[in-house]
């Protein structure tokens, strides 16, 4: 059989993308898909592991043993996130080295929600019930995607994440029924990471560079807009039903659309964040770079052992 020309195989390609068919590690890709899901990917593990970081630091402070373990169990899952979607990457040809050298390097992106600082314990609640509820909303949609390694992965994180969200929910309900002082935290750490969150589904889509190519490939089923919308509809009423108030004058249903009406975020503040400039980005790169330096051994003695089984 003649071989196919490129453009044939781009028709292919597109055709079995139209038919809802996974693409697997072996197959024929467009470069640009490959790229695009590298740099996609490869975002989101940094997120996991950077975003056990400002949560981490609450264990030794968390009040009670049973809190203590949930947090601890959460915050294993996130690194297991990491270590699954590293290895997605991995199978579109970029080492695992070549990742983390860019996360410490700082050229590497990865979630804006992590730069910011969780100065009480309700930052912990409203980062599982807020900041999980929009990944979970997000990585849905992405376990629809083209691309077979990624979908697979994201099923499963979407079922760790789910109890995640039950872990904030569960703390964020015990402080808004309780003192004065307990509701006020609440309240101001829903103040703090509203915006942080909404801006979390990306830029709106006339800003977004790489959503137009990764849906039509598939690589995304759903916007930036589309998803960030329905984070909204889904958690206002959470927010409300707990006596908390969204931190937006505007906040309100439309009763023609159905849908909740919202501020944008500043989109300045999040080009900043992502850029490496955000509250907390230096200091989430040092830990980091220190957990590397001290897990170096660690990754010799594997290396000298797997040497040692080749000859
Ligand atoms: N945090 C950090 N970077 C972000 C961001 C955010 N909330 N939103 C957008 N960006 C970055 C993009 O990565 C891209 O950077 P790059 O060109 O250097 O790679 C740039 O801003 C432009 O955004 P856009 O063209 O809209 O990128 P996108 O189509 O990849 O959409 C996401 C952005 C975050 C919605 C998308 O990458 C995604 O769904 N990622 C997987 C989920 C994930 O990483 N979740 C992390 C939390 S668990």
């Amino acid at each position: 059989m003649a071989e196919l020309t490129g453009e044939e195989r781009l028709v292919e390609f597109e055709r079995r993308i139209d038919r809802g068919e996974k693409v697997e590690p072996g197959d024929w890709m467009p470069e640009d898909y490959r790229r695009n899901l590298i740099r996609m990917i490869s975002q989101h593990a940094h997120s996991e592991i950077v975003g056990q970081l400002p949560e981490g630091k609450w264990i030794p402070y968390a009040p009670g043993f049973r809190r203590k373990l949930t947090l601890i169990a959460k915050v294993q899952d996130e690194a297991g996130h990491g270590q699954l979607l590293y290895r997605a990457a991995e199978t579109l040809g970029k080492t695992r080295e070549e990742m983390i050298d860019e996360l410490l390097s700082g050229k590497a992106k990865y979630a804006n929600v992590f730069n910011y600082p969780t100065p009480t314990w309700a930052d912990v609640g409203v980062i599982g019930w807020l900041v999980d509820t929009a990944a979970v909303i997000n990585q849905t949609m992405l376990a629809q995607s083209s691309y077979g390694p990624y979908a697979r992965a994201m099923k499963r994180i979407c079922y760790e994440e789910s109890f995640h969200i039950k872990q904030g929910y569960d703390s964020i309900v015990t402080l808004a029924k309780g003192t004065a002082a307990q509701r006020s935290m609440a309240q101001d750490a829903v103040n703090r990471w509203w915006y942080p969150t909404l801006m979390m589904s990306g830029p709106p889509d006339a800003m977004s560079v790489h959503s137009q190519q990764a849906l039509r490939w598939r690589i995304k089923t759903k916007s930036n807009e589309q998803v960030r919308q329905e984070f909204v509809d889904h958690i206002v009423p959470q927010i409300r039903a707990l006596g908390i108030s969204v931190p937006d004058q505007e906040c309100r249903l439309d009763g023609t659309t159905g849908h909740y009406r919202y501020s944008p975020p500043d989109w300045e503040e999040l080009k900043r964040v992502i850029s490496g400039d955000g509250p907390c980005n230096k200091e989430r790169l040092e830990v980091r770079r220190k957990a590397h330096e001290e897990g170096r051994w660690v990754r010799e003695a594997l290396q000298a052992h797997q040497t040692r089984k080749a000859v």
